[in-house]
This record gives structure tokens, C-alpha cells and sequence, in this order.
């Protein structure tokens, strides 16, 4: 376990980034929150840490602020969003270069001894991802390189960067590659949603409204893996203390369609089935995604443990009660 560091999360103001500061402190950690977003955008905003809003990482001067004294950085911070978003802002998705560039630079300088890179299940090779039903994406299947655009490509390049930084410089770096996760305190309305929190709200607004049909994108027979993000926060930190420094994926291996997770989601919010409409349109990004285990498994020695239709009947309860909210502004869980 972690305890008694002096820790930097970048993007703490995020989904993923705001549980670990959670778990961080519990443990008995003295935290730094950064975090672009201004306060009332904060998915979770913890007293007992020093907290940074508004702060921009892509601004070296910015980075140089807060790494001085510290043991550990956390990079959690990107552009980010589901399907929707980063099929439409390839630009501004890979502009988080500059962060994890900038981050590395300045702890370099200040002598940090441990950096974590939150990559992506879009850094591998979309070749490899045309089918409903695949086997699991294995660490080497990143390369030959051809990952999502945009995105994907800036998860890639900064992995390498990672790499480099540790081989020219010396820092330690742990690299994860997460498989869409999922849980409370995320994005679940406005553009940045990803599929199991936007299926969420949809089923939940389809009872509200005694609706009979929901629209999904694409055809629903795409297949992913969702990691509940419990595990996310666990898996991050047992690779953080491990000596492996490679990328490793961070998912789970229940691969189900967008049409199995619907039918999930259906069950837990006791409604009854619904139509499905359709839109080939939207986007889709790839086929078909699911996480292999064997590296973590191996290195770990952790897998796990949370099962889709329990991580999302904790999420639809969150996301239910915030909508069911008289009056509640939601713009701060529509905001990445
Ligand atoms: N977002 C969203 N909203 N997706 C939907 C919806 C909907 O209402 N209905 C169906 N889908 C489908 C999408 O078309 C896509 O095929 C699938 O659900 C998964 O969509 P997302 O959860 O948005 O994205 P992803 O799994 O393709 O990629 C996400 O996970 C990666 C890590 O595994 C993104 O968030 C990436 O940024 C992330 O790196």
C-alpha cells in the first residue's frame, strides 16, 4: 500500500482521477489535486487536499508549480470523452501531448522517482478490432501501429515518451492501458459520455418518461470489455508498486455486446424491454474490443472482481439519483 507520500494527480478533477485522489488519502497519502476544469466542475473536490483549479497542464510554468517536493505524479488528465467526443475533436484530443510531455520534463527536473501514464485500450491497432466477437487484445497487438485517430495516437506517442524519459533520464514509469471504465462521479450526459453511462440515462429517462424506445448507435451488436472502477483504482495501484514498467492493459474479460449491456441495464431498472433504435450513423468507433489478462495476471498477480451487472447497477443508482435531483445543476457530470 501507498501511505506517507507526498503525491501529484493531474486530472483530479476527472472521473478516474477523482477516485484515485479518494483512495489516495484514505490511505494516509498527502495529496496535490490538479485539475483544468474550474471548481464547480469537479466530479469529486476532497478538503483535505491541495487543491489546484482551473490550472492548465498544457502551460509548462504550470507543471513546474506543483512538482517540486513530490515523490509521485499521477497523470490522469486528457481531452477525453466516448465515442462521440473523440471521433469529432481529434485535434483537441491530441493537444494532451503537451500535459504528459510537459509533466514529464518538469519531473525531471525536480528529481520526482515515479511517474503513472493513464493510456488507452485506443492505442491498439484497429486492424485488429474488425470483428463482433474478438480474443482479447494482447499487449503486443499496439504494434504494428495504425491505433484509433486522434486520440489513440496521442495515447500511443506518449506511452513512448514514457518509455523514453525512463530509459534516458531514470525516472520510473507504469503505464496502464485502461478498457473503458465505467462507474459514479462520471460524465453521463452532454457529449463526453461513454456507452455504459449514456445507455444509463437513457433507460433511466425511457422509464421516466414511460417511453418504449431508446436510440443506440450503431447496430448494438459491437462487443466491449467495461472495467467497474473500483477495480480501475485498484489494478492502477498495484501497478504503480509493481517493477513492471510496460504498458498493461487495465479491463476486464467480459466481453459482451452493446445489446447484452442494455438488456443488463433493462433487468436492473425493472423496465420492460425496449425497442431499439438503431443509428447506423453515429459514431461507432471500432468493432469489436475486449481486454486479455494474461500480462496482468502474471505480473500482478490480481484479476478483476467486480461483475458488469454489479458495477452497473452501482452506476444506474448513482446516475438515477443524480437526474432525480430537483433542481440539481448536472453540468458538472456533463463536462469530462
Ligand atoms: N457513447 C455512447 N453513447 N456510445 C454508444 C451509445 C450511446 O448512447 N449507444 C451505443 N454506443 C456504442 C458506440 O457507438 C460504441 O460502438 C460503443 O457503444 C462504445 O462506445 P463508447 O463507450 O463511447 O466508446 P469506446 O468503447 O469505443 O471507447 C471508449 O473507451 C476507450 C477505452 O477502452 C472511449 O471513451 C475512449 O476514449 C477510451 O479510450
Amino acid at each position: 500500500m501507498i501511505k506517507n507520500k507526498k503525491i501529484l494527480i493531474v486530472g483530479a478533477g476527472g472521473f478516474i482521477g477523482g477516485h484515485l485522489v479518494d483512495r489516495l488519502l484514505k490511505d494516509g497519502n498527502s495529496i496535490i489535486s490538479c485539475d483544468i476544469k474550474p471548481k464547480e466542475y469537479w466530479f469529486q473536490d476532497f478538503e483535505n487536499s491541495e487543491n489546484h483549479y482551473s490550472m492548465d497542464m498544457k502551460d509548462i510554468t504550470n507543471c513546474k508549480k506543483v512538482t517540486k517536493g513530490v515523490d509521485y505524479v499521477f497523470n490522469m488528465a486528457c481531452n477525453m470523452g466516448g465515442m462521440g467526443f473523440i471521433e469529432n475533436n481529434k485535434a483537441e484530443c491530441m493537444q494532451s501531448v503537451l500535459i504528459n510531455t510537459n509533466l514529464l520534463i518538469a519531473c525531471n527536473e525536480d528529481k520526482v522517482s515515479k511517474y503513472f501514464f493513464s493510456s488507452s485500450a485506443c492505442a491498439y491497432n484497429k486492424t485488429k478490432q474488425q470483428e463482433v466477437f474478438i480474443d482479447g487484445l494482447k499487449e503486443e497487438d499496439a504494434y504494428p501501429a495504425d491505433p484509433e485517430d486522434g486520440y489513440g495516437w496521442e495515447k500511443l506517442f506518449s506511452e513512448r515518451m514514457c518509455r523514453h524519459f525512463m530509459e534516458d533520464y531514470g525516472i520510473q514509469v507504469r503505464v496502464a492501458r485502461y478498457h473503458n471504465i465505467y462507474g459514479p462521479y462520471g460524465t453521463f450526459d452532454g457529449g463526453r459520455e461513454k456507452a455504459p453511462a449514456a445507455l444509463c440515462r437513457k433507460v433511466f429517462n425511457a422509464k421516466k418518461n414511460k417511453d418504449t424506445k431508446i436510440e443506440v448507435w450503431g447496430d448494438g451488436k459491437q462487443t466491449r470489455t467495461f472495467l467497474y472502477i473500483d477495480d480501475c483504482i485498484e489494478g492502477t495501484l498495484r501497478l504503480f508498486e509493481s517493477d513492471f514498467s510496460d504498458p498493461v492493459n487495465i479491463g476486464s474479460d467480459e466481453q459482451v455486446s452493446i445489446n447484452q449491456m442494455i438488456e443488463i441495464i433493462e433487468g436492473i431498472s425493472g423496465i420492460q424491454r425496449l425497442e431499439k433504435i438503431y443509428q447506423l450513423d453515429k459514431p461507432k468507433g471500432v468493432r469489436g474490443r475486449s481486454s486479455n489478462n494474461d500480462l496482468v495476471k502474471k505480473v500482478l498477480n490480481w484479476s478483476y472482481n467486480i461483475k458488469l451487472k454489479d458495477g452497473l447497477q452501482k452506476t444506474y443508482d448513482w446516475i438515477s439519483s443524480e437526474m432525480q435531483k430537483e433542481g440539481v445543476n448536472i453540468s458538472r457530470f456533463t463536462k469530462s
